[in-house]
């Protein structure tokens, strides 16, 4: 049963099921937990959330009998897939950011190269080179197992280049970047990569002013354009390349939702496969992201947000969860305000708290920029003085580029 309390009376022992605030605005990573110390009470208080509903069935410490019982908030969701992955799962960081960063760029710059290469190819009807993309891929994932901040905040960081190139090769990073910390295998990642690089292919094959078109699609068109996924597919299958079943099933259901409205096989629930989710994950997120000719990107808390919306129709709500929490609200790369109004760049999200990355400080509450900055851990108290991020700066307002923090250059 539901009960509502006073977050003041919760104790030990007692089921959280729901902290009654959106995904962004409270302390924990999930929204329900089992009270095992006294100090994640204190968070909540700390955050101002006064009220919390709990499960009694799941907690072991019952609640006084007084209180309205309710129903769950949460509407039902569909049968959900027998996860092939549980959690998000601690990652050792082997190398700093500082060591990684140089060599992600040149893997990122690399597989750019060999991207469009590969559209090249399409297009003109030429054998896709499956060995040069699988290298590229093999590179991509180590640099994440190395660190998986670099290439996120690579992607974030990068001003130029068409979207045609640089779209799948950044779903290829997100995808491999989520799949790590959610403890996938490397062939898993692997596959995931290759799936995720080819996963638009047959959009080359959909006509100019259709894939273009500024307004809004007609019916046919609309159909057209969703025979890309299909004809990904079947341009791996029909160049005989020999690539792994799977990485052609990432391609081809990328767009499947769990309520069956997806495409091309209108697969629901559980028959959609994991890999697929991730992709269709991050496709959704770098869509959204992105500056377009038409329009300019959402910052990524937003994109977030919507994709939030999405959970529980289109997508299943534990990998909504386990991709925001991977992806992290404020992007390494990502200009943030301060409550005190200076201005701090995002530089590692991996392991830590959605709300407490580790970031440096670069400008005072002027917007004079430091000359001398300072890396600041937000979540250890002693290093943050209480600071927390206050609002997301877009890049164009924020007075300096944040690539320099990185040690950034774009070569192109
Ligand atoms: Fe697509
Ligand atoms: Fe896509």
């Amino acid at each position: 049963m539901i009960r509502k309390i006073a977050t003041k009376n919760l104790e030990i022992g007692m089921f959280v099921s729901d902290v009654g605030r959106a995904w962004f605005n409270h302390p924990w990573k999930t929204k329900s937990r089992l009270i095992s110390e006294r100090s994640e009470v204190d968070e909540l208080l700390k955050f101002g959330i006064t009220e919390v509903y709990i499960d009694t069935d799941k907690s072991i410490k019952k609640p006084r009998p007084d209180g309205p019982s309710l129903k769950p908030k949460m509407p039902p969701v569909p049968a959900r897939p027998a996860p092939a992955i549980r959690q998000i799962k601690a990652e050792e960081i082997s190398t700093p950011l500082e060591e990684e960063f140089p060599r992600a760029a040149k893997a990122y710059n690399k597989a750019l190269d060999t991207s469009k290469a590969l559209v090249a190819a399409c297009r003109m009807n030429k054998r896709i080179e499956v060995s040069e993309v699988k290298e590229n891929v093999d590179a991509l994932c180590e640099s994440v197992s190395r660190n998986r901040d670099a290439l996120t905040a690579l992607i974030k960081l990068r001003h130029f280049d068409d979207y045609t190139y640089t779209h799948s090769l950044n779903v290829s990073v997100l995808s491999i970047s989520t799949g790590k910390a959610l403890g996938l295998s490397d062939s898993d990642l692997k596959i995931l990569g290759m799936g995720t690089m080819f996963h638009d292919l047959g959009k080359l094959r959909i006509p100019d002013q259709i894939l273009n078109k500024p307004g809004k699609l007609t019916d046919d068109e609309f159909a057209v354009m969703r025979s890309h996924a299909t004809m990904s597919a079947e341009i791996l299958t029909e160049q005989n390349l020999g690539v792994d079943d799977q990485v052609i099933q990432v391609a081809r259901s990328h767009h499947e939702r769990i309520d069956g409205s997806g495409y091309p096989d209108q697969l629901m629930g559980g028959q959609i496969p994991p890999l697929a989710t991730i992709c269709g994950l991050s496709d959704v997120y770098d869509a959204l992201t992105s500056d377009r000719v038409y329009h300019k990107g959402m910052l990524p808390h937003d994109a977030l947000k919507f994709i939030y919306g999405l959970r529980g129709s289109h997508f299943q709500p534990d990998w909504v969860d386990r991709f925001i929490q991977s992806v992290g609200i404020y992007p390494p790369g990502s200009v943030v305000e301060l409550n005190t109004g200076h201005l701090a760049v995002i530089m590692e999200v991996s392991n830590r708290s959605l709300l407490t990355p580790l970031v440096k400080v670069v400008a005072d509450p002027h917007g004079q920029i430091y000359s001398r900055t300072k890396l600041v851990d937000l979540s250890k108290p002693a290093e943050s003085q209480g600071w927390t991020i206050s609002k997301v700066v877009p890049p164009s307002e924020a007075g300096f580029d944040p690539a320099y923090y990185f040690n950034f250059k774009e070569s192109v």
